[in-house]
Formats: structure tokens, C-alpha cells, sequence
């Protein structure tokens, strides 16, 4: 009986112990399976501009196969909203900032190539939309966000018509001059970035987009956890930009409130109560900056800059 019982627990080490030498001896080829099945990499969500298309063949198609080309089997997810062209186009002027998250937001959640999270590359106001999805709507969650002369905080101005819709652009303009009333807040997506330094009480509390994802009002605990969550955030400033007014918005700098004087980021409320959390981040904050207009890059700028250090 004691025999039998010593034997019965014998027998597990026993197999533990040939297992381990059997894994220790395999684990070469273990390996070399491992290296023939890479996992697959992050996929990539682009965002387009004001006055551009999800797959503009000049544009952000173009960019798609260059992501393709620099990495091998990636999954590039570019948001379109509205079925088409001629509706995208259309609603990057006038569809308002929340209801296109709303929209990009649902469209991330039923592709399931992007269920494991993605890396976000938004385009001019594609990147202030970007980042409100990434606080707003963290399933599936964003890693990694890059924004190519974004406006985080806002413009106060539309020197140059983005896009070459010249009618759409005075239209435009005659309707920002009413920037912060209801109705042109619903009606036209760059209202709900439109920042008047001269006014900052009424854009705090009549912006329904930047002043909210700012936290500007309140701060939104949930917004910046899910900023503060990012991989990396990475912001590229055009140095020649004659789009962006002022320019220095692509990296969070503006105008000081009640002037027309230029603020660093680290010279801004936001920063100095860090609201956003952009202080915690620490070198998880990139600022790119690169001479240029407005979205002007090479392939090769790009590529080097942007898709290997952190796509790749
Ligand atoms: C672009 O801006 C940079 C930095 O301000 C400046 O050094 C450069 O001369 C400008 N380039 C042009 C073409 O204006
Ligand atoms: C802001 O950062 C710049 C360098 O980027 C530095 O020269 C300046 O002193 C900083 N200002 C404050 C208020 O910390």
C-alpha cells in the first residue's frame, strides 16, 4: 500500500521532469515557429483634413500605401463619414466635431481587424478629432496617436482655404463670424474649434467641442485618464504654416487669453494645472516640428519620422 501510493506520486514529477527536458530540448524549434508566425502588426486608423476624403488617391490613399509598403500585412483603417465621397467631403465642413466622433466611434467598434487596439494618424482637423475619439471612446483603445498639424487649441482665423472649395471657404467665414451661436455650432465642424482669445468666457462656455475636450469647464477625469493612456502622443507642428492660425495650436501653444500674443504650451493653463494630463505623460509627448506649409512633407520626412520610430 505504501509502495503503491509512493509510486502513484512519483509518477507526475516523473513527467514533469521529462516534459521540462522535452520543452528545454524543442524550444529551438519552438522558436523558429515563433519567427514564422510574427505576431501581426498594429493596425493604423487615418483621419483626413477639412476639404479632403478618406481615400483621396493624392492624399490619404496615397499615404496608405506607403504605410503598406514600410510594413509588411498592416491593416490601415481611413475613417470616412457618410456613405461616399461627395458626403464625406462634405461632412468634414459641416458635419459638427461630436457627431462625427460619434459616428468614427461606432465604425472602430464593428471592424474587428481593430479589436486589440490600433495607432491614430489624423491629418489637420482630423487630429483634434482624433484625439477627442481617443478621450471619448477608449473600446477599441487607441496606442499610439500621431497629428500632423492639428489644432488643439483651435484657430482663431482661416487665412488659406483648406481644400479647394473657395465657395464653401466664404461661406464659411461670413458663418464664423457667429461662430459660438447654437446654430452654427451644429451646423459647421470648424465652429467647434473656433477659439477667440479676445472672448475666452463665451468660447469656455459656448464651444461644444474643443472647450469640452480641453476641459476647459471641468476637468473630465475620464478624458484625461484616457489621453494619459496613450502610448505615445505626437504632435507635428508645420513651421511655414499659412493654414493653421497660429500655427503653434498644432503643438497646444496659442494666444494668450485676452490678446493676441503667442503662448508656449508650457506657458498655458492647460499645462500648468495640467488638465490633460500632458505634464504626467513626460517623454511620452513628442513635439515634431518640420519646415513646410501646411500637411507638406516628402514620402521620405514621412517614412523616417513618422511610420518607422512609431508604427513600426
Ligand atoms: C520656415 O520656418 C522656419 C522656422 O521658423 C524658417 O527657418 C524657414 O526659413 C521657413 N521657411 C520658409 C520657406 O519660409
Ligand atoms: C517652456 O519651454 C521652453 C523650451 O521649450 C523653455 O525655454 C521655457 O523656459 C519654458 N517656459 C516655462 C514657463 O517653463
Amino acid at each position: 500500500m505504501a509502495k503503491e501510493l509512493k509510486f502513484k506520486s512519483m509518477l507526475p514529477k516523473n513527467i514533469c521532469f521529462v516534459l521540462i527536458l522535452l520543452l528545454h530540448a524543442l524550444s529551438p524549434i519552438l522558436g523558429m515557429f515563433r519567427m514564422n508566425f510574427p505576431t501581426s502588426p498594429v493596425p493604423i486608423v487615418m483621419w483626413h483634413g477639412i476639404g479632403d476624403t478618406c481615400c483621396n488617391p493624392l492624399s490619404l490613399g496615397r499615404i496608405k500605401e506607403v504605410i503598406e509598403k514600410e510594413i509588411n500585412g498592416v491593416y490601415v483603417h481611413s475613417i470616412s463619414i457618410g456613405h461616399g465621397f461627395a458626403k464625406d467631403a462634405e461632412s468634414g465642413y459641416f458635419m459638427p466635431p461630436n457627431k462625427q466622433i460619434e459616428i468614427a466611434c461606432e465604425q472602430l467598434r464593428s471592424d474587428d481587424n481593430l479589436k486589440n487596439g490600433y495607432h491614430g494618424l489624423g491629418f489637420s482637423q482630423g487630429g483634434q478629432f482624433l484625439r477627442g475619439l481617443a478621450q471619448r471612446c477608449s473600446d477599441p483603445p487607441m496606442k499610439t496617436l500621431v497629428t500632423l498639424g492639428g489644432q488643439h487649441q483651435g484657430v482663431y482665423g482661416l487665412p488659406k482655404c483648406p481644400g479647394d472649395s473657395k465657395k464653401y471657404c466664404d461661406y464659411i467665414r461670413r458663418l464664423l463670424n457667429h461662430a459660438y451661436s447654437n446654430w452654427v455650432q451644429r451646423i459647421l465642424a470648424p465652429a467647434g474649434y473656433w477659439h477667440d482669445p479676445l472672448d475666452e468666457p463665451t468660447y469656455k462656455k459656448k464651444s461644444k467641442f474643443l472647450a469640452d475636450i480641453n476641459n476647459e469647464v471641468f476637468i473630465n477625469q475620464e478624458y484625461k485618464q484616457n489621453l494619459v493612456n496613450l502610448e505615445k502622443l505626437v504632435l507635428v507642428k508645420f513651421n511655414n504654416d499659412t493654414t493653421v492660425q497660429p500655427k503653434e495650436s498644432s503643438w497646444f501653444g496659442y494666444y494668450k487669453p485676452g490678446s493676441l500674443v503667442i503662448q508656449r504650451l508650457n506657458e498655458t493653463s492647460l499645462w500648468i494645472e495640467d488638465r490633460l494630463g500632458l505634464k504626467k505623460m513626460g517623454d511620452r509627448l513628442v513635439l515634431l516640428d518640420t519646415d513646410g506649409d501646411h500637411l507638406q512633407f516628402s514620402e521620405e520626412w514621412f517614412v523616417t519620422n513618422i511610420v518607422r520610430p512609431y508604427f513600426k
